[in-house]
């Protein structure tokens, strides 16, 4: 792909279709809604409103560091809507992996058109959407309904959609931001899916479980993060399992850690962690997270199994 020339293509494409209008972005933080965003900005300055969605789906800290690096930055208004209860209350009772994406793609634009009220008339949603996510919400080969393609609502207030990175995959996507000057420390954040932490909880999604999984994901991700690894994280898998800790017998949760190579999100390989960080990162999780007494490693590649379990 021509950077240059895409950028210079998809400027000229987004101020034919925005026009004098007003823009509302969902922006996660991850690298694929701020470079839309980016693109948006750049091609039709003030049109553009930034909204942070917090879900309660979030890892741990991250709504404070997504607030930290975007806030009050760039010249682009940026707002928190702070939706746990609201997407929390939705997913009760819910356990099967496609209704959860389907309610989280809803609430997401329930929480945007709530937002774009307050802020006057927006007729134009934004979205991060690339290739993969279009590939895998296809209805004849459905693999699974990504929140901002087959999650969303048939009907919302919104006119138009903008996907300006539509036809790009992950590596494209961090190329068009590095060629428009955004910081390394976004463009490298490891990618984070919309439905965030909803689909590393297998089973139903609340609080308790939550705060599990979050304590888990923050051990991987502390106990990995030097090794160059492409993405990586810690799965609540539903399972219970007997153990023994300090002389008696236990029944607790069983965490899986996933971590994978790739370059564009289409194909992944399990990667090779030495044996002894994976001693390490065992023995962190059953000391450090009281309701875990079983650590398993995920050695699935992708395909047959996708980068996230649900
Ligand atoms: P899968 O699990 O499909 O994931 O192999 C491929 C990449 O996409 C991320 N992912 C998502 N990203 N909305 C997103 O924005 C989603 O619904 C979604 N589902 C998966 C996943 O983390 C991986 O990087």
């Amino acid at each position: 792909m021509d950077t240059l020339a895409f950028i210079e293509k998809t400027s000229r494409e987004l101020q034919a279709q925005i026009g004098s209008k007003k823009a509302l972005c969902g922006l996660s933080g991850g690298v694929d809604s701020s470079v839309a965003a980016a693109l948006v900005h750049r091609a039709v300055p003030g049109c553009l409103t930034c909204v942070y969605v917090d879900t309660g789906l979030m890892r741990l800290n991250e709504s404070r560091e997504v607030e930290g690096l975007f806030g009050g930055k760039f010249g682009i208004p940026f707002v928190r809507a702070d939706a746990e209860d609201y997407f929390l209350d939705k997913l009760t009772g819910v356990t099967e992996p496609e209704r959860k994406r389907k309610i989280i793609g809803e609430a997401f634009v329930r929480v945007f058109e709530e937002g774009a009220k307050k802020l006057g008339k927006i007729e134009c949603l934004v979205q991060g959407t690339i290739l993969p996510d279009v590939e895998e919400s296809a209805a004849a080969t459905l693999v699974k309904s990504h929140h901002n393609v087959g999650g969303l609502p048939e009907t919302m207030d919104f006119t138009e959609l903008v996907e300006p990175l539509r036809t790009l995959c992950k590596d494209e996507v961090r190329a068009v931001g590095l060629a428009l000057g955004m910081p390394e420390a976004m463009i490298y954040r490891q990618p984070f899916p919309g439905p965030g932490l909803a689909v590393r909880c297998l089973g139903e999604v609340t609080r308790e479980r939550l705060d599990i999984l979050r304590r888990a994901d923050y051990i991987v991700t502390d106990t990995l993060a030097d090794l160059g690894i492409w993405q990586y994280f810690a799965v609540l898998t539903g399972l219970r399992s007997v153990g023994v800790r300090d002389g008696k017998r236990m029944y607790g949760e069983v965490i899986a850690v996933r971590a994978v190579s790739s370059v564009d999100a289409r194909t992944a390989e399990w990667f090779k962690v030495p044996h002894e960080v994976l001693v390490r990162l065992s023995k962190r999780l059953t000391e450090e997270v009281p309701e875990v007494c079983r650590v398993v490693y995920d050695i699935t590649d992708k395909p047959c199994g996708t980068i996230e379990w649900e």
